[in-house]
């Protein structure tokens, strides 16, 4: 059987890729997802590629005040109908079934669309992240730089999504990029009455566009669930830029937003692109990954290796 995710003709012509819209898939009882196969990626993938903690968390709870679990990864897994947690296994595709699986699932999509290849697409740096959560967890307000097909696995889930045009939700300045920012953002309860809320079953999912702000809760019953992402030339282009003014503002010297002054936008990018190249070669080990991003964005950025409450 083919892994797929299907969706409405007229979603995939007319809000593909600027709007959420419902899908559905047949990835639900896949052995690659069951608890056992999932707590052996927990414990194969590198630490700094599972992130853990308590799951019962409100939508705008502030970085530091997340408790953190004193427990292993694998662990967190095989308990996780009893635990009370909430985890992002990242980068899956490092395992050659799990990106065989994601390659299939976005080659389908690419067709729908039109396209004759994944790259034809766009879809470019393929990444899965497999979230793992207890019954009633929430995965706190932030945005992610990348564009996802979510497909929902196995419990129910609530995702409640906001219009990344409307600047209300967060300022240019709170959605420009570093790694010493915590992923999580400011949230008020009022913004619920903007809210677009997809209730998911297993089989079914969404798309999240690029940047758009969301927070996502369980249900009664243990979650899996996978965002399946890659990378836009348009959407990486705009990364670059948000890290590279990220980086300036650290530095001192705040930047106006994307697109107010284009030249000087091509300027940053091209600085910014030259500069992580010759740094890339360094970044292949998880001792120098940590190093380096503690160098440039301070002790903040390793935030999430804490692993026992202080
Ligand atoms: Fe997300």
């Amino acid at each position: 059987m083919t892994a797929e995710i299907t969706a409405a003709e007229a979603d995939l012509a007319n809000r593909f890729p600027h709007e959420p819209f419902a899908t559905r898939h047949n990835l639900a009882g896949h052995p690659l997802f069951s608890l056992p196969a999932l707590a052996r990626l927990a414990k194969t993938l590198p630490r700094d590629r599972v992130e853990y903690n308590a799951g019962d968390l409100e939508p705008g709870v502030k970085p530091e005040d997340v408790p953190t679990l004193d427990m292993s990864a694998e662990e967190v897994v095989r308990r996780i109908e009893q635990c009370n947690a909430w985890m992002v296994l990242k980068r899956v595709e490092v395992e050659p079934a799990y990106r065989a699986l994601l390659e299939e699932v976005l080659t389908g999509v690419a067709q729908k669309l039109g396209h004759r290849s994944l790259e034809e697409a766009g879809f470019y740096d393929i990444q899965g992240f497999v979230f793992v959560a207890s019954a009633n967890a929430t995965t706190p307000f932030h945005v992610d730089p990348e564009e996802n097909f979510f497909v929902q696995i196995h419990g129910p889930k609530f995702f409640h999504i906001f219009d990344n045009r409307d600047r209300s939700f967060l300022t240019d300045e709170e959605l420009e990029m570093s790694p010493s920012k915590h992923r999580n953002k400011r949230y008020d309860p009022s913004y619920e009455a903007k809210a677009q809320v997809f209730s998911l079953q297993p089989g079914d999912g969404l798309f999240v566009p690029h940047l758009w702000p969301h927070w996502v809760r369980t249900g009664d019953s243990y979650s899996v669930s996978m965002a399946i992402t890659w990378k836009s030339p348009r959407a990486e282009r705009l990364n670059t830029l948000l890290r590279a003014n990220g980086l300036l503002r650290k530095y001192g010297f705040p930047q106006p937003a994307p697109g107010v002054n284009p030249v000087m936008d091509g300027v940053k990018i091209a600085a910014y692109r030259a500069l992580r190249t010759a740094v890339e070669p360094l970044r292949r080990t998880e001792g120098m990954r940590r190093f380096l991003r503690g160098l440039v964005f301070g002790r903040q950025a390793n935030y999430y290796y804490r692993e026992k409450k202080a």
